[in-house]
């Protein structure tokens, strides 16, 4: 039941979402993990759909938010396999939005049994940096492993600190990814994780800055959405 004002300009349109949180595991029953709920990639893919878009969303942990109709869904646990995944369907996609909140870290090694208590205490854990998928996305297109008309699209959490503003901090994420559209949450005071509605900025490659007013996330999904069809429109999609 789509709702009348909602465009159906999406039609034959490749769209492929992450959503969700990545565990990073440490051993065979613990993992490192975030609060992402997955419902800002969710609400996205349900928007996709309706405007008519083929849409697979790669969804790591996420708080349930119900399997939207109409999209295919691939499970995935941790960072790398998120990496695997959204590398491989970004070679088919006309449409890529990175909406996961990867790790940023992982456990250097993998104890392949329970690690113990001990009379010593626990040993710390050591971490490494997980690969960066979106920056990922961006150089394989300039490589040409992913076509150079596919639209990429990047989130970011940020609450600014003593060096810059939500906006100065989006500002130079987007420098920093490369990617084609950012989209800046300002997060903290219960903001975003787990909540119904999102504020921010859609930041464009090409300098345009539009304030995404205080809405739910699915007004938010269909405020990206409609810049993203620009931008398939600019590439003669
Ligand atoms: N991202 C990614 N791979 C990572 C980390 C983040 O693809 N290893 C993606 C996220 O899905 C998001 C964007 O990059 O679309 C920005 O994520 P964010 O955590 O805000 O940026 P980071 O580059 O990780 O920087 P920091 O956390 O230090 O702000
Ligand atoms: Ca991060």
């Amino acid at each position: 039941e789509r709702p009348d004002a909602l465009p159906y300009d999406l039609a034959g349109v490749r769209v492929v979402i992450s959503a969700g949180g990545t565990r990073e595991p440490l051993d065979p029953v613990r993992y490192l993990g975030n609060h992402s709920s997955g419902k800002q990639g969710f609400a996205l893919a349900r928007a996709a759909a309706q405007r008519g878009a083929t849409v697979t969303v790669v969804a790591g942990s996420t708080a349930d938010p119900g399997d939207p109709a109409g999209v295919d869904i691939v499970r995935v646990s941790n960072a790398q396999h998120l990496a695997d995944e959204m590398t491989k369907r970004a070679a088919e996609a006309d449409v890529v939005i990175m909406a996961a909140a990867v790790a940023d870290f992982r456990p250097i090694a993998f104890a392949e049994s329970k690690i113990k208590k001990t009379d010593s205490g626990p040993a710390p854990i050591e971490l490494t940096t997980n690969p960066d998928i979106l920056r990922g996305l961006v150089t394989g297109r300039e490589a040409g492993r992913i076509p150079a008309d596919t639209v990429i699209v990047g989130f970011a959490a940020e609450t600014g600190d003593e060096t810059g503003g939500v906006l100065d901090h989006g500002r130079a994420k987007l420098r920093r990814k490369g990617c084609d559209l950012l989209v800046v949450n300002a997060v903290g005071e219960g903001k975003a994780f787990g909540t119904e509605d999102n504020t921010g900025w859609l930041l464009s490659a090409a300098g345009t800055e539009t304030a995404l007013p205080l809405g739910s996330k699915t007004l938010m999904s269909s405020r990206i959405l409609d810049e993203v069809r620009e931008l398939l429109t600019d590439g003669d999609n």
